[in-house]
């Protein structure tokens, strides 16, 4: 997310906001809660708010780790408030289609909202629709996120939507997503300050701006992000593969450390591996002071494809704070070609300290 500046976003996105607090994860039971045993009709037409919240609340006083089963249908929903705190970890099952209202005046803040929870997991491989620019809310800063898992969704928006990262994740510790496919006008996956533990695993990603960390360093108060595991991902025709971001004269210092990505395949990426600490999204920047984010082990490992640029890797560290422990460990990017055929790709690096290991292309400049 390039801006924060309450402008309507565009298009679908799923932003949830956690506040975490003092839930305990039951043990036994393991109650489904039908929504259509609430009330929806799932026909995507009815207003269906009502029966999720009734399952909801429901689920949510009891024991035993419950599941709310949204089955196949289309639900006309929103704005949804999940709160807790709930009796136990909480589980949705989306199978179906949720279809947010395309009334603006519906909505005071978010679509869908969770907030107060201690463990939630999101399975089914159902849709999130925003129904278009109307529908997504003003954006509100994603807030505190636990122990958090999202497994099988799948979340689209046109390419050429503005700013609609796909999942946007902040200040969390301990959060999977996983087998998600992810096509958006903005990042894939989306990773700011404030996160620890977090792991990426088989999603697919494209269109977007693909899997990006940051961008870091613009606000104070930031915090570091450490531990960050993408395994098993496929770059299909995104402007930016494994990209690391952050700005100049950052306010605050802080790092960005213990990465790994690994078995990573790209299709026509523009910019397949690039850490740029001179990030810059508009015509020009305040600040040409180095950037104060730190960057130090960051592994790639066994990513290969195709790059739709030559310069397939790019390292632009910050002189203040170069980036430390980098390794490229057996990558093959391929240029799509230029007019000629050629399809070499290079690399190019700048304050960056590390090493690369097995087979490397492009050459190296590390
Ligand atoms: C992955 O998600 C898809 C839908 O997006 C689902 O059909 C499939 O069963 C999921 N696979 C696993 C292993 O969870
Ligand atoms: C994150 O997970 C680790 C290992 O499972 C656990 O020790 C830690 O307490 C968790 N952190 C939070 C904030 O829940
Ligand atoms: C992420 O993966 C690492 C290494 O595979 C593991 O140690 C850690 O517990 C995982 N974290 C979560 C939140 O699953
Ligand atoms: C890698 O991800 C693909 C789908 O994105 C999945 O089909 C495959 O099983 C995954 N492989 C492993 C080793 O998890
Ligand atoms: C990859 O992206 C291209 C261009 O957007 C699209 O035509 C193709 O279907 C995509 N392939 C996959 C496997 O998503
Ligand atoms: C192919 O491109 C590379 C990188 O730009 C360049 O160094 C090389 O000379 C080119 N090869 C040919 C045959 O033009």
């Amino acid at each position: 997310m390039n801006s924060n500046n309450g402008a309507i976003q565009l298009a679908i996105s799923l932003l949830f906001s956690i506040w975490c607090t003092t839930c305990v994860a039951g043990q036994s039971g393991n109650a489904i809660y039908n929504v259509k045993d609430h009330g929806a009709l799932g026909n995507g037409q009815n207003d269906d708010t009502k029966a999720f919240q009734a399952a909801w609340d429901a689920s949510c006083a009891i024991e035993g780790n419950p599941t709310i089963l949204i089955p196949m249908g289309s639900y006309l929903v929103g704005p949804l408030h999940f709160k807790g705190p709930c009796k136990s970890a909480m589980a949705i099952d989306l199978r179906g289609q949720l279809l947010a209202s395309t009334h603006l005046n519906a909505y005071t803040k978010d679509w869908i909202e969770f907030q107060y929870i201690n463990g939630l997991v999101i399975s089914g491989g159902g849709i999130f629709h925003g129904q278009g620019s109307s529908a997504w809310p003003y954006n509100e800063c994603p807030k505190k996120w636990k122990n958090f898992d999202i497994e099988s969704v799948t979340i689209s928006a046109p390419g050429d939507s503005p700013n609609t990262d796909g999942i946007h994740i902040a200040d969390s510790t301990n959060v999977t997503i996983t087998n998600a496919t992810i096509g958006t006008g903005d990042d894939c996956i989306s990773i700011g300050p404030g996160n620890s533990n977090l792991n990426i695993s088989n999603v697919h990603c494209g269109p977007g701006h693909g899997i990006s960390v940051g961008s870091l360093g613009k606000n104070s108060g930031e915090t570091d992000v450490v531990g960050l595991t993408v395994k098993n991902c496929t770059l299909n025709a995104t402007t930016n593969g494994l990209r690391i971001k952050t700005w100049q004269s950052s306010p605050s210092r802080l790092k960005a450390a213990q990465f790994t990505y690994q078995d990573i395949t790209m299709n026509n990426v523009y910019n397949p591996i690039i850490i740029d600490q001179e990030y810059c999204p508009y015509i020009s920047c305040a600040g040409k002071d180095p950037s104060r984010v730190q960057i130090y082990d960051i592994k790639f490992t066994n990513v290969k494809g195709t790059s739709s640029s030559a310069e397939a890797i790019k390292f632009i560290c910050s002189s203040s704070f170069p980036c430390q422990g980098v390794v490229l460990n057996d990558i093959d990017l391929r240029y799509t070609g230029d007019a000629t055929g050629n399809k070499t790709t290079t690399s190019t690096c700048a304050n960056v300290r590390g090493k690369s290991n097995g087979n490397v292309k492009p050459n190296p400049c590390i």
